[in-house]
C-alpha cells in the first residue's frame, strides 16, 4: 500500500488526473470499506485541503454519517433533506455555488459557503454520498466534478 500520497504542483485537473492511479492502488489493497472510505477522505483532504468532506451512507432509509475529515457533521439526513438528500433523490451530482441559496441546505457550519455532492452507485442504487464543502463560495465546478466522479468510480469497483 502507498504510505504516501504524490501531490503534483499543477492545476486541479492534474492534481485529479494523478490521485486517480493512487486511489485505485490504496483501495485494491484493502477490502474492508470503512477502512477504505476513510483513506478516500483523508487522500482528498490532503490534496486539496477541503473545508468538510466524508461520506453519508444509505441506511434504514435515511443518510448516515460515514468516515469524514474536517468538523463535526450532522449525523442523520432524511432522504427530503439537504444537498445530500436532493444529491441521492436526483442520482445525480449536485454543485451549490452558494448554499444559503439552496432551499433546504442543511448547515452543518455555519462556515460552509459552497458544496458539491457525487452519488456512489452499488447495483444502480445509490448506496452513498460523497459530499465535500467549501468556506469559500462558488469553489467548486466541472473540473471537480468530472475529477470527484472518476474517483468514485474506482471506489465504485470494490463496492
Ligand atoms: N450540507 C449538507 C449536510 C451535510 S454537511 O455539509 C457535512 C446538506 O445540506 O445535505
Amino acid at each position: 500500500m502507498a504510505e504516501t500520497l504524490y501531490i503534483p504542483d499543477t492545476n486541479k485537473q492534474g492534481i485529479y488526473e494523478a490521485l486517480a492511479p493512487q486511489i485505485e492502488a490504496l483501495l485494491q489493497g484493502e477490502t474492508d470499506l470503512i477502512a477504505n472510505l476513510a483513506n478516500f477522505t483523508a487522500v482528498l483532504k490532503e490534496a486539496f485541503g477541503f473545508f468538510w468532506v466524508g461520506f453519508y451512507l444509505v441506511k434504514n432509509k435515511q443518510l448516515v454519517l460515514g468516515p469524514f475529515q474536517g468538523k463535526l457533521a450532522c449525523t442523520r439526513i432524511p432522504f427530503d433533506k439537504g444537498v445530500c438528500g436532493a444529491c441521492y433523490r436526483e442520482q445525480k451530482t449536485i454543485i451549490v455555488p452558494d448554499v444559503s441559496q439552496f432551499v433546504g441546505h442543511i448547515a452543518c457550519s455555519s462556515l460552509s459557503k459552497s458544496e458539491i455532492v457525487v452519488p456512489v452507485f452499488k447495483n444502480n442504487k445509490v448506496t452513498m454520498v460523497l459530499d465535500i464543502d467549501s468556506d469559500k463560495l462558488n469553489d467548486f465546478d466541472e473540473i471537480d466534478k468530472n475529477g470527484l466522479e472518476k474517483l468514485v468510480q474506482i471506489l465504485e469497483k470494490t463496492l
